[in-house]
């Protein structure tokens, strides 16, 4: 696949999960199209790793979890005595067991949702007021397919990628009369290690009923982000893009 290259020289973006997965793919191509970019995930074995490997004198990582206000405030509070925050990848997520509803472990649903939802708006309640003082920011919104159809057997994964889906709409109206986009994407499943979270015969049936008939490539969502994170989106906002390889039917 021919990749566009973007001009992100001059931004610092903010990926969350960014240690594997997509999140490690969109830091890679941020980092070629000249973006600084700061690395926010919980696994800091696997940061670091990143960090390592990657060897680029823009990139850089703190290990904090989504999910904890506190943490997210002060973290911001450090990097914006250093510079602005341009653009926000909330791509921090976790699947949680393959289990019904009626006999989830009560904590580890309310858990589930509170990294896939309540990450992404402790991410923007602490981030935002920089984006509008600098009146400039892209965020993505990394939810998923499942926020829109809900997934059998993941409820607490659906309802917290369908909460992103309407923060992404909400937040999006509210900031539409600055330069700041807010954008959520919908994937169908790819072969990144959350996969790992669910059983075998789950990803069997979400892969069923891609049209497509196969997984997605991280590199094939990574460049629907950028886009949506560049300055070249400057109308779409408030939007849900899908990228379930023909599964969305709205
Ligand atoms: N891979 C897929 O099939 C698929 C499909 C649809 C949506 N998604 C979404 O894409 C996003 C990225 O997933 P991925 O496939 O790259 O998975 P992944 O497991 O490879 O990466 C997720 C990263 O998020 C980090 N993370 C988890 N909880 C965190 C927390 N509380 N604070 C900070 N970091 C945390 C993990 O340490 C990990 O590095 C997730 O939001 C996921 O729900 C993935």
């Amino acid at each position: 696949m021919k990749k566009i290259t973007y001009n992100f020289k001059d931004r610092t973006a903010i990926i969350t999960g960014g240690a594997q997965g997509f999140g490690l793919d969109i830091a890679k191509r941020f980092l070629v199209s000249g973006a600084n970019v700061i690395i926010w995930d919980m696994d800091s074995e696997m940061t670091d790793k990143a960090v390592k490997d990657l060897d680029n004198p823009n990139l850089s990582s703190n290990k904090i979890d989504v999910s904890n206000f506190k943490e997210v405030q002060e973290c911001t509070n450090e990097i914006l005595k250093k510079t602005n925050i341009d653009i926000l990848i909330n791509n921090a997520g976790i699947t949680g067991p393959t289990a019904t509803l009626w006999e989830y472990d009560i904590e580890i649903w309310k858990k589930v949702v509170d990294i896939n939802l309540m990450g992404t708006f402790n991410c923007c309640r602490a981030i935002v007021p920089n984006m509008i003082k600098k009146n400039y920011g892209r965020i993505v919104n990394v939810a998923s397919v499942a926020g829109k159809d809900g997934n059998a057997n993941a409820s607490a994964y659906s309802v917290g990628k369908a909460g992103a889906i309407g923060l992404t709409k909400s937040l999006g109206k509210e900031l539409a009369d600055k330069n700041i986009a807010v954008n959520a994407v919908t994937p169908a499943g790819a072969k990144t290690r959350i996969l790992d979270q669910m059983t075998k015969e789950h990803v069997q049936r979400m892969l069923s009923k891609v049209p497509r008939g196969r997984f997605l490539e991280v590199e094939e969502f990574t460049s629907l982000v950028c886009w949506l994170s560049s300055e070249e989106n400057t109308f779409s906002t408030a939007a849900v893009f899908d990228i379930s390889g023909g599964r969305s039917t709205y």
